[in-house]
């Protein structure tokens, strides 16, 4: 199995679990990065990434190398904001032909529920479900156990159902 691990991370959250996820699964890594980057302020982080969520923004992106023939699957990633996903994450799906993939998703979020997030980056893709979904609150705030528990059971299940 062949498999890319696509992420958009602020403040490196989302980073970490997509390096640890890459490593698992011997996966490419490919971080999206907004040509205009969110304000990383205490409060202008919320008021501007919150705003761009909102309001299903689709901000334009440095450019990335993915070709999505070389995979069998796609793992994206993405902070929650706003009880959905990260806008550069929208800007990836609509630049890219996914829905003839495999697809798997992890969101990380301070405690709040990712369901409506990863159904919405289900409903923006357009395909059926993803075979494994991961939950992971915060991961640089120190449960390194508790993490790499998840990340290895959530990669476990991708390569039993992937191959
Ligand atoms: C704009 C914004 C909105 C957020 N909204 C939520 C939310 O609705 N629910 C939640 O549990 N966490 C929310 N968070 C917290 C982040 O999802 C969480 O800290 C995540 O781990 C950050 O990932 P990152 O470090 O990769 O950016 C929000 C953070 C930001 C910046």
């Amino acid at each position: 199995m062949k498999a890319a691990v696509i992420y958009y991370s602020l403040e490196g959250n989302t980073r970490l679990a997509a390096e640890l996820i890459a490593r698992k699964l011997d996966a490419d890594l490919i971080p999206l990065t907004p040509s205009k980057g969110y304000p990383p302020g205490k409060v202008s982080k919320y008021f501007w990434g919150g705003k761009s969520a909102t309001f299903a923004e689709a901000p334009k992106l440095e450019p990335y190398d993915f070709d999505p023939d070389l995979y069998d699957l796609l793992v994206l990633g993405t902070p929650v904001w706003a009880g959905t996903f990260a806008p550069p994450l929208r800007t990836f799906i609509r630049e890219n032909h996914l829905s003839a993939k495999k697809l798997a998703l992890f969101a990380c979020c301070s405690g709040g529920s990712t369901a409506k997030c990863f159904s919405q980056i289900e409903r923006e893709i357009g395909s059926v479900p993803a075979v494994s979904k991961l939950r992971l609150i915060d991961p640089l705030l120190g449960r390194q156990e508790e993490v790499d528990r998840s990340i290895t059971g959530f990669c476990a299940e991708l390569t039993l159902r992937v191959g």
